[in-house]
């Protein structure tokens, strides 16, 4: 089987773009690394691992829309086989799916649907839940809607702070992301309405 090649979205420091770049094997590569913003610690994590970055500017408005074209054509013109939100903090528009015309995965820090949208430890933390945890999703222009692939649940300390536990979930989130990409690549993630089924591997 050819490898996958995905192409990674990324915001912020990096984490889950580099245990994705790590997680690099027989069924996947990273083929580009795209950022709504410049000089961040993602993109000097792609240029380091020999991936090609773009910086698409994410502007408010309709410009949105625009911003989501180019940088879903970007990911296009890598070939790439699937598109990978790792921590993108910025909202694509419906046209993103449509140009990129391959699936998508997002990781959310909460056990959706529980606190979706940009602050998904903060809001857990403020209702007092007592477990929280991360959701590995197919990504569709509902934002935090698409059908979930894994999910495990991370403990609230009664102590805990918003980075301290975010600090917990993303290492959750860093071993999940990459299982599920590579399922994704051998072809072992089976859509049916909402429910992900996954095969088991073969022979
Ligand atoms: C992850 O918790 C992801 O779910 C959230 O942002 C974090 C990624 O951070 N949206 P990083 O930039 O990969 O360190």
């Amino acid at each position: 089987m050819a490898k996958l090649r995905v192409g990674v979205l990324v915001s912020g420091t990096g984490s889950l773009l580099q245990a994705i770049l790590e997680g690099q094997d027989s069924s996947y590569e990273v083929g580009v690394v795209a950022s709504d913003r410049p000089g961040i610690r993602a993109l000097e994590r792609a240029e380091k691992a020999g991936v090609p970055t773009v910086v698409v500017e994410f502007p408010k408005g309709e410009a949105r829309e625009i911003a989501s074209e180019k940088i879903a054509r970007t990911l296009r013109n890598h070939e790439v086989g699937l598109g990978v939100l790792a921590g993108f903090m910025k909202v694509v528009t419906a046209n993103f799916f449509d140009i990129l015309g391959v699936p998508a995965m997002n990781s959310h820090p909460a056990l959706l649907p529980s606190f979706p949208g940009a602050h998904g430890v903060r809001d857990a933390l403020a209702w007092g839940v007592r477990v929280t945890g991360t959701t590995i999703h197919f990504a569709t222009p509902d934002l935090d809607g698409g059908p979930v692939i894994f999910q495990e649940a991370v403990e609230v300390l009664a102590d805990d702070t918003e980075e301290t536990l975010h600090e917990r979930i993303k290492v959750v989130e860093q071993r999940l992301y990459p299982e599920a990409i590579r399922l994704f690549a051998d072809g072992r993630l089976k859509l049916e309405g909402r429910r992900v089924h996954i095969l088991p591997a073969p022979g």
